[in-house]
């Protein structure tokens, strides 16, 4: 599909401007220039990269001339072909005449200037050209700079360059992700969604001919579009007739058996070897693994098989007519179904190639694979399928499931509108249980009604008699009570169910697990959740197809319980984690939304306030535009993000927002906006309202049971300077808290109060160690102005402050005030880096060429400036400044 008016490659320069790949041009230009090897050949897979690196490296090299060669296909049988440009046309026809000597003397630059040959795509060369590059680089007649194709076969003189050691083979990876995000932001100019560049990134394996001609064919179609400031994919990857051209051209000739083993490996990826082979016969899938067209890999105990690249696959899946896509898939269903194979995504790929076939027929496997697919937040199919067994006449049962995946994604209208036109009255307990268990965590996490939600639980638990489904019901209630902001209500409706006995559905044990380890892990005992969250998922398998929201909070919970601990780097492999699981083409939009906005939330604390604004970005690309579940969380971290920034326009919006779009239903999740208004304040230079309004998140925080964010607002008022209004509180409160952070904050209060230098320095020191700069910074400038004036250890204090608050992103908070840069000269500073290496007087005398007097001048000049007493406290800081700058 082509949108009219837009040029094919609308708004993208022809050429990408050069990024990344220091190191590498470094190393390239290094070898180059010290001519301790004879050249160097950059190695690597096709569309890595390779040629431009060496023609980044030669521009602006200077001393050279320079002899461009390149190996192609069509010269590889004519002898010096790469060279038939530098050459004479004629051979001299006098005999004796040595070819290669010939060449190398034609070859010869003037007199002054060392020869450079440049050549390109050298496993190509013919093989004299390649006996002749080999001749030169031996006699050092000329240097070389080569490019290969990692796994190609070269001609064997280009393979002995390396080999014997004459020149160094310089492996390049494909781009990595993180700088293919920096290539991609420049070229389209501005913030590329995590997810949309993890998705090209993945589909192009870091190929960036295949990455210019899918981002030019996203433009072209529109898909590839910035709404927001941030450019984000929609829908399918489309492929321009190009870049099908140019993965053909890879996937080269080959034979209808190769081609039809190939087409069953990209419909049915990953696919168990041996089920290739009986359907297409071993030979043809020995060939396509020989020239590379799909790869074996293992997977536990079986060996899978699947396109080499992500590419190959949707070329051939593009070209593949229906009829015969559906034979396949049909083929590949029935011969998956003959292994007998039990694990659980066989099954749901047997259902959805039954379904894609036309040989779907039953209800049942539907509505099973249905909630399969939603066990692995894979809503998109989940919704399909469910669709699927609706059409199908799965009656209620496949009504319920369907509305279930459409709560999930947060279009609760036509989930209430599914269940209005096929659930009659639930009949029997079990189906006014699944009906209520749907409702109601529609209700809660997509419609914001916890009243209504409520009603439906009361009116299933009056009409049920089944003890245990009453058990179930229970829970349910707990559950939106404690998101409702209601813990004693949750806590009482919890403690009933678990009077009624050890009776619990897994189902409902997993959701109870969930209320119970958010409310230990927001009252102050994260490890206690934690050990609960863990318990609860090693029997995963027996509630995940019952409950898989329950799977997505007990994560929750062990994010939560690291953070409240202080071990940001453990809460953040949480998000991680959880993010792998995702399904980026199709991501369950809501549970991305809420992982964004907890990993801006773990930004924050890290004071990593521009990364964090990046997350909260991401994660509200996922939100509707509408009140929605994670409003508060996402907006109020962007608040405070910005707050912290000093960009108050952007907070004081994003504030709003947090507060007018998020739901009643998610009172702890969304919390954070809460704390936000305090920075939000103190942004915009109201320091009294700042404080009120961290007293005032205090006190919310308590009323809802979240003590650890009461801990949070009560430790941001000392933060804001207004210790002594909170330190007896902080400190009662900090004493039920388990984990080292809170014992930090309650330390630091106390040692503002008292206006204690040396502990407020120490607290400083323990946020530090923690991975909490910001905080670190705030406590050191806090420090330096309880010193007395003119003590050296205020001086230092204040250089650590300046230090540490230098690596929070241009973070900037009341506390840390006016901070200056320690004024040293430029010469001060370079000898203070040299001192902190490690070098003596004498030494930094020897390197800068100075008398060792003058350096030892210089740096008591430097420990009085930063207040340090010796070089190991100067190495400590300048650490910090270089972990800054970096
Ligand atoms: N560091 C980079 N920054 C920006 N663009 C780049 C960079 N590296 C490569 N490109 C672009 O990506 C495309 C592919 O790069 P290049 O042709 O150098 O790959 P290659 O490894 O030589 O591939 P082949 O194996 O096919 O020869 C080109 O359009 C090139 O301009
Ligand atoms: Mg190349």
């Amino acid at each position: 599909m082509t949108r009219p008016g837009v040029p094919y490659d609308a708004g993208v320069p022809s050429r990408w401007p050069f990024v990344g790949r220091t190191a590498q041009l470094g190393a390239v230009r290094s070898i180059l220039g010290d001519g301790t090897h004879g050249g160097v050949v950059v190695a690597g897979p096709a569309g890595a990269g390779k040629s431009r690196l060496a023609a980044q490296a030669v521009s602006g090299l200077e001393g050279f001339t320079v002899a461009p060669v390149r190996g192609t296909v069509a010269a590889a049988d004519i002898p010096f072909g790469a060279f038939a440009h530098l050459l004479p046309e004629r051979f001299p026809a006098v005999a004796g005449v040595n070819p290669l000597r010939w060449a190398a003397e034609a070859l010869r630059p003037p007199a002054g200037d060392a020869l450079l040959l440049t050549v390109d795509d050298a496993h190509l060369l013919d093989a004299t050209s390649a006996a002749l590059i080999h001749q030169m680089v031996l006699h050092r007649s000329a240097r070389l700079l080569a490019t290969v194709r990692g796994g190609e076969p070269a001609p064997d003189p280009i393979v002995a360059l390396w080999k014997d050691g004459l020149v160094r083979r310089l492996e390049l990876e494909p781009l990595p992700v993180e700088e293919t995000g920096r290539l991609l932001a420049q070229v389209l100019g501005g913030q590329v969604e995590s997810a949309t560049l993890r998705r090209l990134w993945r589909v192009t394996q870091g190929n960036l001919l295949y990455l210019r001609e899918m981002v030019m064919a996203g433009r072209t179609a529109g898909a590839l579009e910035e709404t927001g400031g941030l450019w984000r994919w929609h829908g399918d990857l489309s492929l321009t007739p190009r870049l099908r051209d140019l993965v053909e051209a890879r996937i080269g000739d080959i034979d209808a058996d190769e081609r039809r083993a190939l087409e069953f490996a990209a419909f049915g990826e990953p696919l168990g070897a041996d089920i290739l082979i009986r359907l297409t016969g071993a030979v043809a899938v020995e060939r396509c693994e020989e020239r590379q067209l799909i790869t074996t890999f293992r997977d536990g105990h079986r060996l899978q098989v699947r396109p080499a690249h992500p590419l190959y696959g949707e070329v051939v899946r593009a070209h593949a007519d229906s009829g015969r896509v559906r034979e396949m898939l049909a083929r590949l269903a029935d011969a998956v179904e003959a292994t007998g194979s039990r694990r659980r995504e066989d099954a749901l790929r047997v259902a959805v190639w039954r379904l894609d076939s036309g040989t779907a027929r039953q209800p049942l496997p539907l509505i099973a694979a249905s909630r399969l697919a939603m066990s692995v937040f894979d809503i998109a199919l989940a919704q399909r399928l469910g669709r699927a067994a609706v059409d199908a006449g799965g009656g209620p049962a496949a009504a319920l499931s369907l509305a279930y995946t459409l709560f999930f994604d947060d279009r609760p209208e036509e989930a209430e509108e599914i269940l209005r036109r096929s659930m009659g009255t639930p009949a029997t307990d079990q189906e006014r249980s699944v009906y209520a268990r749907t409702r109601v965590l529609g209700l809660a996490w997509s419609v914001g009604d916890d009243a209504d939600a409520q009603r439906v639980v009361d009116e299933a638990a009056a009409a049920v008699t089944d003890p245990v489904i009453h058990q179930d019901l229970l829970v349910l209630s707990a559950f939106v009570h404690f998101f409702a902001g209601q813990p004693l209500a949750s806590d009482r409706q919890l403690a009933q169910a678990r009077r009624l006995g050890d009776t619990m559905t897994p189902a409902s044990t997993a959701q109870a697990a969930v209320v119970e380890g958010l409310r230990l892990a927001h009252g102050g005992h994260p490890g206690r959740a934690r050990a609960l969250a863990d318990a609860t998922l090693r029997e995963v398998e027996r509630w995940r197809d019952d409950a898989p929201d329950a799977f997505w909070s007990l994560q929750c919970v062990r994010l939560l319980s690291h953070l409240f601990e202080g071990d940001l780097a453990a809460a953040d492999e949480v998000t991680n984690l959880t993010r792998r699981l995702m399904r980026e083409e199709a991501p369950w939009r809501l549970g991305m939304a809420g992982f964004d906005g907890h990993r801006a939330q773990i930004h924050v604390i890290a004071g990593r306030p521009a990364d964090a604004v990046r997350s909260c970005r991401d994660g509200i690309a996922q939100l509707g535009e509408h009140r929605t579940g994670f409003a508060g969380l996402c907006f109020g971290e962007l608040a405070h993000a910005s707050a912290l920034l000093g960009d108050v326009a952007t907070a004081r919006t994003a504030l709003a927002a947090a507060e007018g779009r998020s739901l009643r239903t998610f009172v702890p999740i969304d919390f954070p906006g809460v704390l936000a208004r305090a920075w939000v304040h103190a942004a915009g230079g109201d320091l009294g309202a700042a404080v009120s309004a961290a007293l005032a998140a205090a006190d919310a925080a308590e009323t809802h049971g979240l003590r650890c964010y009461r801990m949070f607002a009560l430790h941001d008022a000392v933060r804001l300077g207004a210790a002594p209004l909170v330190a007896e509180d902080l400190a009662r409160l900090c004493a039920t808290i388990d984990g080292p952070l809170a014992a930090v904050c309650a330390r630091h209060a106390a040692a503002a109060v008292a206006a204690n230098a040396a502990e407020l320095d120490a607290v400083s020191r323990a946020f530090e160690r923690m991975g909490m700069p910001l905080h670190a910074a705030e406590a050191a400038a806090q420090a330096a102005a309880a010193y007395a004036p003119g003590d050296r250890a205020g001086v230092f204090a204040a250089s650590r402050a300046w230090a540490l608050a230098r690596s929070c992103q241009g973070a900037r908070t009341p506390a840390l005030g006016d901070l200056t840069a320690p004024r040293l000269t430029a010469r001060q500073w370079e000898i203070a880096r040299l001192a902190a290496t490690g070098l003596s007087n004498r030494e930094i005398a020897d390197r800068l060429v100075l008398s060792t007097r003058t350096v030892a001048n210089h740096l008591v000049g430097v420990y009085g400036r930063l207040g340090v007493g010796d070089r190991a406290a100067l190495a400590d800081l300048l650490g910090a400044l270089d972990a800054a700058v970096e």
